[in-house]
């Protein structure tokens, strides 16, 4: 007990090796006629603080582990109550001293009691472990099978010769931390465990060892080529195609291709003389031709995620309805492509993509950014002793998922730097399998790979690329052969937090540039754990939450989904973005544009729809008949004529694509893609009388009245509208950081909210310094700035009334030199929380922001307050909607308030101002107070993707400049609430955050 380590080798877990006892790798299949025993379920459990801490008497039969604890298997035990999860991005979180590891290495001692069924036929068996993070020693009834390393790669070890009918005793030791975790340092929770699988398959005499399925489609002559080699001889039968021929025989015949589009499977058996196993079979052939990457001829364009194996209640132990959930989101919005970051994924998920239609880049379990942090030094990828190491990964990886049609590259890991392990890793693939180009984005040099890929590179630079004009190499050889090829960006668009915007720019880039392949969104999945507050409430906790000695917060929230799969307004802007088809109206010669941007299927699977609305409620609708257009071509077909176009109001035309059938990824009827557009001439509606104009006048109590409005007289702040208390608007440019204003290097800008708050953007002074009555206005001229800074916004308010309408309307003149973009521009004002719903007719039914607004659609919507907030994990600005013309908030019984814009405005509400929003660090933070915070901007900065990657496109920036606005507000139904709190008086001057808090 409690022994250093002897010296002389090193122990198992810290040496470079891949482990002893393994099998040899081979391909997985979810069944075969072979019996099966899934290990799966209750174990016995003991977790010790050292590898050492513990002999191993526990591995004997007889062992008395009566006192362990009771563990689910597979599972993280940090998620089951034993030591607690960490997350850090790039950093290891221990000393880097490879392949050594901390005498701190959490060690679980798992027991697993098994009888075999009554007919288990005996012989040889393989003991199957899918996953085990990070390196395992096993025992089967007292015998040592082996140690392994790799946690997302399989091992098996034979068996057979130490099974027993009844009462076998599999023992298995996992150690957090080995040589492996230098390999494993994937930006995601260091999570120890068997968190995959485990099974135990019987090999009766004459079973498949290995087998290998070659099914390549010739698209010249429509034929597809089945070759499928078997150890031991076998026959391949395929019904389907009248096919029964001898493994190592290869025939051609006409077949349906398989594509990610149309996944078309063939139902097969590989049988030997010992096992059965039936096959999916899928003919493709992919290759890059003249730089160009190519499946079954024809060019593809990845409209990818990143996607990492996450579940907020079990981490990456992931169960069979979660993956299928996974990819039926990501079908349902129009993603075609994954890239399994930064590990091979559960086998069963690709059985899944092959069924459901998705382009797979495999990517092996490799990762050792960690070594940045140390100039690259002793890094494993260039050190010929890890080399085994790394091929024995490639291998498994490789070997596993040989079979599957959906995988199309292979990725030799993620940011590992270069080195010789690299190139032997792909030399060893190329070999095993010349049918798939290999991918690695860590190396600029692309000497390993055949396509060219990068990370985050901006739109500038993605352009220049898909010009094929980048910045050359040194070398003039490499260059040229970079030059040719095709281009991915494997990770773009950090979808972190409020976010990611500049997608319509990148996709326009992908479709203009036959190189640019498409790319891969940085990520799937927020990977928040689901915890609860001591009061019941769940949020989802992040890096630092565990009392982590290092951690990068919540870095590790950067999906499209939220932890629990809700899809996010990124998601839902992705699948606008991406959409198949393109839809454009042009109402002046009433028609549409329909162009089919799929890369193999026609439009025959889509029935279109077009409505009318005007002012938002729908007046017609109907089928629109689109030709069965094959992929690449367009049509023009005609609308309607309407009657209800001459309609007074705001006439808005929607078309919309939607599946025509059921199919297996979501029903008929689900939206594929759609347009809006304007009808040519909006007939301006008869304005209802609005009486005369109304003349401010004093009254007692030092206000001014003006119409519906009662202002405060010195500060000429408006308290009432008609009965309902209002903290009067005021100028408003500050917002909640979102976790792309707090990215760095990255951003034209540098940090912008730490730039924003030095200028004191978050503290700004209302100071008062007209308020004048005169004709039919009441004026208020202010001067809003921060405490020590020279810098100013003049705001002139000029009000005015008739009948029930109150209208303001605004001028802003900056002044100074304003270095910086605004976060926003309009008016905040304080409501009685009792307006409990919103109703708008503009942008909707999501948040959208100048960058992330391609999802909005005019229409008019309806909302509690509550939903029109986006939880992100960690709370930030969030829910604007876009181009709103005018916004009633509601009280429960109808009444409430109307905001009309001039046209327009960015209509905001939420329960909590933007101070508690701010320093909120969990949703569970935020509680709902007795104001309503609104906010109706004029403009509002973008939000770029600089949390990783570039920052706010030109366009979207907003800048100080001199600006003019207005507003109309009207009480409908009357106002009665005036909470006392809405009442109390309040300083012109005091700073906006201190009015946060009434
Ligand atoms: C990339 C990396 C990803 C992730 C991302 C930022 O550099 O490959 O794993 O860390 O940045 O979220």
């Amino acid at each position: 007990m409690h022994e250093a380590p002897p010296p002389g080798p090193l122990p198992y877990y810290e040496d470079v090796s891949p482990g002893t006892g393994a099998l040899p790798p081979r391909a997985w299949t979810a069944v075969s006629d072979a019996r099966r025993v899934s290990l799966a379920g209750a174990w016995r459990f003991r977790l010790s603080p050292t590898a050492q801490a513990e002999d191993e008497s526990f591995a004997r039969p007889g062992f008395d582990c009566s006192h362990w604890d009771v563990l689910p298997v597979p599972s993280h035990w940090t998620l089951q109550g034993h030591g607690s999860p960490a997350y850090t991005n790039i950093r290891y979180p221990f000393p880097v001293d490879p392949p050594r590891v901390p005498t701190e290495n959490p060690t679980g001692d798992h027991l697993r009691f098994f009888d075999l069924p009554d007919d288990w036929p005996g012989g040889a068996a393989v003991l199957r472990f899918d996953g085990v993070d990070s390196c395992a020693r096993v025992w089967l009834n007292g015998e040592e099978l082996g140690t392994f390393k790799g946690s997302r790669l399989p091992v098996e070890f034979e068996v057979g010769e130490v099974l027993r009918p009844r009462g076998n005793v599999l023992a298995v030791r996992v150690h957090q931390w080995s040589s492996g975790s230098y390999l494993e340092d994937q930006d995601m929770w260091w999570m120890p465990g068997i968190f995959r699988d485990v099974t135990l398959i019987e090999r009766p005499e004459g079973a498949v060892a290995d087998f290998f399925v070659h099914c390549s489609y010739d698209h010249l002559t429509g034929e597809g080529t089945l070759l499928v080699e078997c150890d031991p001889q076998g026959t391949v039968s395929v019904p389907e195609l009248g096919l029964d021929i001898a493994t190592g025989q290869s025939v051609s015949v006409p077949v349906e291709p398989w594509s990610a589009e149309v996944p078309r499977l063939y139902d097969a058996e590989l049988a030997t003389e010992g096992e059965r196993i039936p096959l999916r079979i899928g003919f493709r052939t992919v290759a890059v031709e003249d730089g160009v990457l190519k499946a079954n001829g024809r060019r593809i364009l990845f409209r990818g995620v990143n996607r990492h194996e996450f579940d907020p209640d079990h981490g990456r132990a992931l169960d069979l309805e979660t993956m299928r959930r996974d990819l039926l989101l990501m079908k349902q919005h129009n993603v075609n492509a994954v890239r399994t970051s930064h590990y091979p994924p559960h086998p069963a998920f690709l059985d899944l993509c092959d069924e459901l239609g998705v382009w797979v880049v495999d990517e092996c379990d490799l990762e050792t950014h960690g070594f940045l942090e140390v100039g690259w030094r002793r890094n494993p990828v260039d050190d010929e002793q890890w080399t085994p190491a790394l091929l024995d990964r490639a291998a498994r990886m490789v070997e596993r998922d040989k079979n599957h049609p959906s995988v199309v590259m292979w990725s030799l890991g993620n940011e590992c730097g270069t080195g010789s392990g690299l190139s032997a890793m792909a030399a060893w693939i190329r070999r095993r399998d010349p049918s798939r180009p290999i991918h690695y984005e860590g190396d600029r040099s692309c000497r390993d790979v055949d396509v060219y890929s990068r990370m985050y590179a901006d739109h500038a630079e993605t352009e220049a690329i898909g010009r094929r004009e980048e910045d050359p190499l040194e070398d003039p050889t490499l260059d040229a052969r970079r030059r040719a090829m095709p281009f991915v960006l494997c990770e773009y668009a950090h979808a972190m937090g409020n976010g990611p915007g500049g997608l319509a720019e990148y996709q326009r880039l992908f479709e203009t540039y036959e190189r640019c392949q498409g790319g891969f969104v940085w990520e799937w999945i927020d990977h928040g754990l689901r915890r609860r507050t001591p009061d019941g409430r769940t949020y989802f906790a992040y890096g630092g939450d565990f009392g982590e000695e290092l951690h990068d917060g919540n870095f590790v929230c950067d999906g499209l989904v939220f932890p629990d799969r809700t899809p996010s307004p990124g998601l839902v802007e992705f699948k606008k973005v991406i959409e198949p088809v393109r839809i454009a109206g042009d109402a002046a010669r009433g028609l549409v544009t329909v162009t089919n941007l799929h890369d193999v299927a026609d439009l025959s699977g889509l029935a279109f729809r077009w409505t009318y609305e005007v002012d938002g409620e729908r007046t017609d609708a109907g089928p629109l008949k689109v030709p069965a257009l094959g992929p690449g071509e367009s049509a023009e077909v005609e609308l309607p004529v309407l009657a209800a176009a001459s309609r007074p109001g705001e006439g808005w035309w929607t078309v919309r694509a939607l599946l025509a059938e059921d199919t297996a990824w979501a029903p008929s009827g689900h939206e594929v893609a759609w347009t809006q557009f304007a009808a040519e001439h909006a007939v301006p509606r008869a304005r209802a009388a609005e009486g005369a104009p109304h003349t401010p006048r004093r009254v007692e109590g030092g206000l001014v009245v003006l119409g519906p409005g009662t202002f405060d007289a010195a500060t000429g702040t408006l308290r009432y509208l008609d009965g309902t208390a209002v903290r009067g608007p005021q100028l408003d440019v500050w917002r909640a950081p979102v976790d792309n204003d707090m990215g760095s290097e990255w951003h034209q800008d540098g940090r912008l909210d730490n730039r924003w708050r030095a200028l004191g953007l978050h503290r700004m002074h209302h100071r008062v310094d007209r308020v004048s009555v005169g004709g039919d206005t009441l004026t208020v001229a202010t001067r809003v700035a921060a405490a020590a800074s020279d810098l100013a916004l003049r705001a002139v308010f000029s009000w005015s009334a008739t009948g029930d309408r109150l209208r303001l309307a605004v001028e802003v003149e900056p002044e100074g030199d304003w270095p910086v973009p605004l976060p926003r521009l309009g008016l905040r004002l304080g409501l009685p929380a009792a307006l409990e719903t919103a109703e708008w007719f503009g942008g909707g039914p999501g948040e959208a922001y100048p960058d992330t607004r391609q999802a909005s659609r005019i229409g008019r919507w309806r909302s509690p307050v509550a939903d029109l907030q986006t939880p992100y994990v960690r709370p930030q600005e969030n829910g604007a909607r876009a181009d709103v013309r005018w916004a009633r908030l509601l009280r429960a019984d109808g009444s409430g308030l109307r905001i009309e814009g001039e046209p327009s405005f960015w209509f905001t509400a939420r329960p909590w101002s933007t101070r508690e929003l701010e320093q909120a660090r969990h949703t569970h933070d935020l509680v709902a107070g007795e104001t309503l915070w609104v906010h109706l901007d004029h403009a509002v900065h973008g939000v770029g993707t600089a949390a990783c990657g570039p920052g706010v496109l030109p366009q979207y920036r907003l800048a100080a400049a001199p600006a003019a606005f207005a507003v109309t507000f009207r009480t409908e139904g009357g106002g009665r609430e005036t909470p006392s709190t809405l009442r109390s008086g309040r300083r012109p001057d005091a700073p906006a955050d201190e009015g946060d808090d009434l």
